[in-house]
């Protein structure tokens, strides 16, 4: 059973639904309490023994190129100035040298065609997706984690996916449920933002993914699908029947970054874990 090395961050959207915070700082910088949201998705990944870390970006993303870099004048100051427990904040922005890449999407052409274009990274071994906007906190047993042990025991590809509201299956690749055993549900179909009378299930993809490389031959037909975007969903489907395909229910807290209401749940919800924040933030939300 090959291991997987290699993490995909397509990180390319125009981040519409965010402007005009999206102008100038791409979606993925922004921060939940104080890291941005690319670097709790790097986090997971690593956490998943994930080593090398490919960013699908497009223009206007240059701020995470510098994030991911040495800040040299910046460390340089803080070492000077013996500040230790700061420079400290900065060891996740630390990524192993010649294991980071940055690929570019030209045009925004949908998901499918972000993954497609870091085609060349996977050294044709199954690979990981995450979209950093869907923040899926569980710090005790991550999200990709939890995928890669079930993709261990069944082999082929693995969807981490979430019960939505029925009205809701219209926003989400929504799949088509076979055998289930606990967490992981067999996947028998997918479908890409079904109404919800025409959803075969309430079961949501919610932007993890563990993909065998086949798959890029079927993006590379470059199909578009729902919206005229090149969809991954679409070539997800199939490869349903060809080989093991699971999904896998995930436990823990989700929060759809990509849009405002979950965005600012999120900074709430994960401020009041902290100890340092925790407190005061729970004695202001009393007040309103
Ligand atoms: P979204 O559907 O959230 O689109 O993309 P978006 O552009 O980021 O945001 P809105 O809807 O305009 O506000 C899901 C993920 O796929 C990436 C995005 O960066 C995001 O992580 N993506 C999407 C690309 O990298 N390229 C694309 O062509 C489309």
């Amino acid at each position: 059973m090959s291991r997987i090395r290699t993490a995909i961050f397509p990180v390319a959207g125009l981040g519409t639904r965010f402007l005009p915070a999206t102008k100038a700082v791409p979606k993925e910088m922004l921060p939940v309490v104080d890291k941005p949201l690319i670097q709790y998705a790097v986090d997971e990944a690593l956490a998943a023994g994930i080593e090398t870390m490919v960013f699908v970006t497009g223009r206007g993303k240059n701020a995470i190129e510098d994030y991911f870099d040495i800040a040299y004048e910046l460390e340089d100051t803080l070492h000077s100035r013996a500040k230790h427990d700061i420079l400290a904040t900065l060891e996740g922005t630390r990524l192993a040298p010649g294991n980071v890449a940055f690929v570019r999407q030209q045009e925004p052409l949908g998901l499918g065609h972000a993954v497609w274009c870091a085609r060349h990274f996977i050294e044709n071994s199954p690979f990981a997706v995450l979209l950093a906007d869907e923040l899926l906190w569980n710090p005790e047993s991550p999200c990709l984690k939890q995928m890669a042990e079930t993709q261990e025991r069944k082999g082929g590809n693995v969807i981490a996916v979430l019960e939505v509201p029925h009205e809701h299956t219209n926003r989400y690749g929504i799949v088509s449920p076979g055998t289930i055993e606990g967490a992981v549900t067999e996947v028998r179909g997918l479908v890409e933002k079904p109404k919800p009378a025409d959803a075969p299930s309430r079961l949501a993809a919610v932007g993890r993914y563990i993909l065998q490389p086949e798959i890029m031959a079927l993006l590379g037909t470059q199909e578009k699908g729902a919206g005229g975007e090149i969809q991954l969903t679409d070539a997800m489907a199939k490869l349903i029947g060809v080989q093991p395909f699971h999904a896998q229910t995930f436990v823990g807290q989700r929060h759809d970054c990509g849009d405002k209401a979950g965005y600012v749940q999120a900074n709430i919800s994960l401020a009041l874990e902290r100890a340092d924040l925790g407190p005061v933030i729970r004695e202001y939300l009393k007040t309103v």
